[in-house]
């Protein structure tokens, strides 16, 4: 097992009808920002509660942060807290909002251009502004993380940065939140998740039993459930339970603590939805079979050991068990209703150099557990996803 460090300060509060506890959450004093993204928060009626349970504090809304939030509108956000003087964010929705409460948390005490903030993935954050959140989408693990990522629409580009300072102070996990998902979300979520999870525990073994075996049940979790979301004419309380508590251990720093991390679907994917507005999930489903196949030498060990214990594959050659094993990936995006090919969105050979373009601008250039995935690999690995 490599060193590691590992803390995680954020309060989990989970269950049902557990937004009234935002009561005692938030400080009595706090003069409160509450973030959203769209529409979802006021119709569902969520805002309501959240507004309800802040009862005499002072506080304002903040709202239309977009899916893949940009540097444009969390920069105004950021204008209004200085200029009115908010001491508390409070984020209501899926990763975009959190996400883009973290960059505002930090740029509001920045000094000097906030673009630096991406440009240096964070480094240079010493102070951030409170934040909690009530997550209404299970996906990205944002709500117990450190991690963001904000896009600059005007040079396509999508970056990520993290910081100490950036774990939310509590966030409530109400799995009846998810009820409103549309299909499509949850399927993103599910899919999110698995490769989270995949990005920490399929890459090279160095004798980490625990983090494997934890890595193992989200997986299995994530196939045993998965499909099951996409048929079920009402919303069942345990599974989507058991998808937002999953989804927060994928990337909560738990299973990636003391194992190398891969990242390089994750980075080719935020190429993708920077030029194309791609789903998050969607990107990381045409990336990840692809990889793993150009992949196959340096994660041999582990793509026969996650072949046999996420899918039963235990006959044939080793190379025979890890092609089956990348099918049942693919086949598993498919059946959650997720296409696995550029083709699926239009996207041909053409599109192939900007997205290698992007990547060598923002200095992907060694990627994966080895550092080795080079420009030259990634536009294989984009070429197989056509
Ligand atoms: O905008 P509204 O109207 O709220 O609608 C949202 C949005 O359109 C809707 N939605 C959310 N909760 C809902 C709901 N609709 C009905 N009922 C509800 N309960 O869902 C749509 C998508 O929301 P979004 O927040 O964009 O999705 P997600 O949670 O998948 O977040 C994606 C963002 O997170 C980043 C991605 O890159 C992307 O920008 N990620 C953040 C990570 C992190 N901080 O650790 C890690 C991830 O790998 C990822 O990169
Ligand atoms: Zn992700």
């Amino acid at each position: 097992m490599l060193n590691f460090d590992f803390h995680n300060p954020t309060h989990i509060v989970f269950g049902k009808d557990r937004i009234a506890d935002l009561a005692e959450l938030v400080p009595a004093t706090a003069k409160v920002l509450i973030l959203v993204g769209g529409e979802s928060a006021e119709k569902t009626g969520t805002l309501g509660e959240v507004r309800q349970a802040l009862g005499a504090r002072t506080h304002s809304t903040f709202s239309g942060i977009e899916p893949n939030p940009s540097f444009e509108t969390t920069m105004k956000a950021v204008e209004q807290v200085r200029a009115e003087g908010f001491d508390f964010l409070l984020a209501v929705g899926g990763g975009s909002v959190i996400d883009a409460a973290k960059f505002i948390a930090a740029a509001v005490p920045f000094e000097g251009d906030t673009w630096d903030i991406l440009l240096k993935g964070g480094r240079n954050i010493d102070k951030a502004l409170p934040f909690g959140t009530v997550l209404t989408l299970p996906a990205t693990g944002s709500e117990m993380n450190n991690g963001s990522v904000i896009t600059r629409r005007d040079i396509g580009a999508k970056l990520a940065f993290r910081s100490r300072h950036l774990f939310p102070v509590f966030s409530v996990l109400d799995p009846t939140k998810t009820y409103t998902l549309p299909v499509k979300q949850l399927a993103n979520g599910v899919v999110d998740a698995f490769v989270h999870t995949v990005e920490q525990y399929l890459t090279y073994p160095v004798n980490a039993p625990v983090q494997d075996r934890f890595a193992e049940g989200l997986l299995q979790t994530l196939v045993e459930i998965g499909p099951r979301l996409l048929v079920s004419p009402e919303p069942v309380y345990d599974d989507r339970a058991n998808l937002m508590w999953t989804a927060t251990l994928a990337l909560n720093g738990l299973i990636g603590a003391g194992v190398p991390q891969d990242w390089a679907t994750h980075m080719i994917g935020h190429e993708l939805t920077a030029l194309h507005n791609i789903d998050h999930a969607r990107t990381l489903a045409i990336v990840l079979p692809a990889l793993l196949n150009e992949r196959r030498a340096q994660k041999r060990d582990k793509l026969l050991q996650y072949g046999e214990r996420i899918w039963g594959i235990t006959t044939g050659t080793d190379d025979e068990r890890i092609t089956a094993a990348i099918d049942h990936t693919r086949d598993f995006f498919e059946r959650m209703g997720i296409p696995t090919r550029l083709n699926a969105y239009g996207l041909g050979r053409e599109a192939i150099d900007v997205v290698i373009r992007q990547l060598d601008a923002h200095g992907m250039t060694k990627l994966s557990e080895h550092g080795d995935l080079t420009i030259d690999v990634s536009r294989r690995i984009l070429e197989a996803a056509l």
